[in-house]
């Protein structure tokens, strides 16, 4: 169990990353402009049959717990102007009533892969995901024309190369902080920091948040990487 009342904080010059739980810490940090999270997914991993072994990650997502599903109160509308938050197809019910309940306007969108496993047993090929934007007053989708579209096309991340099964491209993260609104950016959720390199990446500040170990040390490398990027970035 961690220890919540102290928890481990790395301090970047446009980050803050705490080994934390994010229940406990979330609603101590005050107001941030946007949460943009991809939390914990609610879905059923038993099964897959034969199809088991190419989906490859599914036993790591399962001893994880990455398939238990979010506490939706942790998007508390009245600490933030918008949220984006990542999630499966059978939580868009749940979650869509919620966030309409909490802000003004909320969109569905969708990462769609370039490269989706070939397979589909009883199902869909996966070659989608789909992550809500919702926001209150002043905090509405930001870019320009061709950057607001709901979709955005991208080859699956690199989950392999993090040991972290979930892993966001670029791209995608990307194309989601170019449409939010404000400086402060925080992600409860943020597993290997993919969040965080894209929006240190854009002049944004990163509040993140993730109790497993391994993937916060990820992070804090990862963050590190995209400072010194942006400090040798062109003007
Ligand atoms: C779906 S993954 C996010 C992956 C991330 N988008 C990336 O690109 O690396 C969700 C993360 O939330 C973390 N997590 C789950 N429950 C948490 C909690 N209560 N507090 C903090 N982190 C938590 C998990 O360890 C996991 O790394």
């Amino acid at each position: 169990m961690l220890d919540v009342t102290t928890p481990t904080v790395v301090t970047m010059e446009h980050a803050t990353l705490y080994l934390a739980d994010a229940y406990a810490l979330l609603p101590r940090l005050g107001w941030v402009d946007a949460i943009v999270t991809d939390p914990p997914y609610e879905f059923n991993t038993s099964g897959g049959g034969s199809f088991r072994e190419q989906r490859g990650h599914t036993d790591q997502i399962a001893e994880e717990g990455l398939d238990q599903g979010f506490d939706h109160s942790i998007i508390n509308s009245l600490l933030c102007g918008s949220v984006v938050v990542f999630c499966h197809n059978d939580q868009v019910p749940a979650l869509s009533a919620y966030l309409q309940g909490s802000f003004s306007r909320s969109v569905l969108c969708m990462w769609i892969k370039a490269n989706p496993m070939p397979m589909a047993n009883k199902h869909y090929v996966a070659d989608a995901e789909i992550y809500f934007h919702a926001w209150n007053r002043d905090h509405h989708p930001q870019g320009s024309l061709a950057e607001k579209k709901r979709h955005v096309r991208s080859q699956v991340g690199r989950g392999g190369k993090y040991g972290h099964a979930t892993v966001k491209p670029d791209t995608v993260m990307d194309k989601i902080i170019t449409n939010v609104a404000g400086k402060v950016i925080c992600d409860p959720f943020m597993g290997t920091g993919s969040t965080g390199v894209a929006a240190v990446k854009a002049g944004r500040t990163f509040i993140g948040i993730e109790h497993n170990p391994k993937h916060f040390a990820t992070a804090v490398e990862r963050l590190r990487l995209a400072h010194e990027q942006r400090v040798h970035a062109p003007p």
